[in-house]
């Protein structure tokens, strides 16, 4: 069996706490994980929960206000220069030259690592051709879609070829297909080798993607697993929500009573929007039952949708809330 010891750490954070003075905001609030070499780590959780100040904290773009994150075994603080060798970060806001063309911006970016001008082109182009902005390499930056800037904004944080990639919402607004094409990409740097620390609120890219995910929420790390592990020991299973013609109260109380033999692993009442949300192993397994003891017992319902285990129902398992709202 492989001793945890041997692994190698990639980065290690440890009790990290963050207060913006300005607005006396407790950003991240004791936050300590080690991400291993080779892995690909995601935080995962809603807005504010703090993974953009944690990363870049971690990113040496800024200060902890206590605590200490090691990147390699440098200290972010007493190494910053060291650590900045060993790293690449993609921002969550985008930062490009607007009046440069695609291949400029990623060549400009990269003469600051002083890689030699021909390998440094070899390498542009690949990661252009990468991530499917060939046919976009000499146009400016002002004239890319959204999606375009995030994917060059993206490849700039690739090209020295990092040991450990920070990448902060690398999908976020990216259409379906051209989100799987970076998942591809961000799977293979792990296949050679280099460590990947993402954000995400998108619960299935942290799926897809990570080894291991640390749930945040309001500046703190809730639960921390891989993403099996975590649906198994947190999720109640699938969810079904439904909104009823009939009163919040008068549904509960069928609810429960339908619920004696315990086929439900949790009710949850959402006031502020009438939802209902039942938990329950294998939904699948006996819906029409269900739906039919509901209209039996004079129920309506109105709406109905079903989420499937899925990490976004240990974030609600967890916290009793949607990661999206
Ligand atoms: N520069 C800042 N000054 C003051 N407060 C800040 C600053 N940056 C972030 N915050 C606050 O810190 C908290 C965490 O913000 P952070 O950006 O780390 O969250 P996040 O998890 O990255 O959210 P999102 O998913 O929206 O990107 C929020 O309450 C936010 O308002
Ligand atoms: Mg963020």
């Amino acid at each position: 069996m492989k001793n945890n010891n041997s692994k190698k750490k990639a980065l290690e954070i440890r009790d990290l706490v963050k207060v913006y003075t300005d607005g006396n905001v407790r950003a991240v609030d004791g936050v300590s994980f080690t991400v291993h070499k080779g892995e690909i780590f995601s935080l995962l959780g809603p807005n504010g929960a703090g993974k953009t100040t944690t990363i870049s904290i971690a990113a040496t773009a800024l200060d902890p206000t206590s605590g200490s994150i090691k990147v390699f075994g440098y200290d972010v603080v007493a190494a910053r220069d060291e650590v900045r060798k060993h790293i690449g970060i993609c921002p969550q806001e985008i930062v490009i030259y607007e009046n440069l063309s695609i291949i400029e911006n990623v060549m400009f970016y990269g003469k600051m690592y002083r890689i030699p001008r021909d390998e440094l082109l070899q390498r542009a182009s690949m990661l252009i051709r990468k991530v499917g902005l060939e046919n976009k390499r000499d146009t400016m930056a002002s004239k890319l879609s959204g999606g375009m800037k995030r994917r060059l904004n993206l490849i700039m944080a690739l090209v020295s070829e990092p040991d450990l990639v920070f990448m902060d919402e690398p999908t976020a607004g990216l259409d379906p297909q051209t989100r799987r094409l970076i998942w591809e990409y961000i799977k293979g740097l792990k296949a050679r080798g280099k460590t990947v620390l993402l954000t995400t609120h998108y619960m299935d890219e942290a799926d897809e993607l990570s080894d291991r995910v640390a749930i945040m929420d309001n500046g703190k790390i809730i639960a921390l697993d891989s993403p099996f592990d975590l649906k198994r020991i947190h999720s109640t299973g699938d969810i079904l929500e439904f909104k009823f013609k009939e009163a919040g109260a008068k549904v509960m109380e069928i609810l429960e009573r339908l619920n004696k033999e315990s086929r439900f692993n949790k009710i949850q009442y959402i006031e502020e929007d009438n939802l209902f949300r039942v938990a329950i192993t294998d939904v699948l397994d006996d819906l029409t039952g269900i739906l039919n003891d509901m209209r039996d017992q004079g129920l309506h319902v109105s709406n109905m949708g079903m989420k499937s285990n899925t990490l976004e129902n240990v974030f609600i398992s967890l916290t009793g809330r949607s990661l999206r709202n």
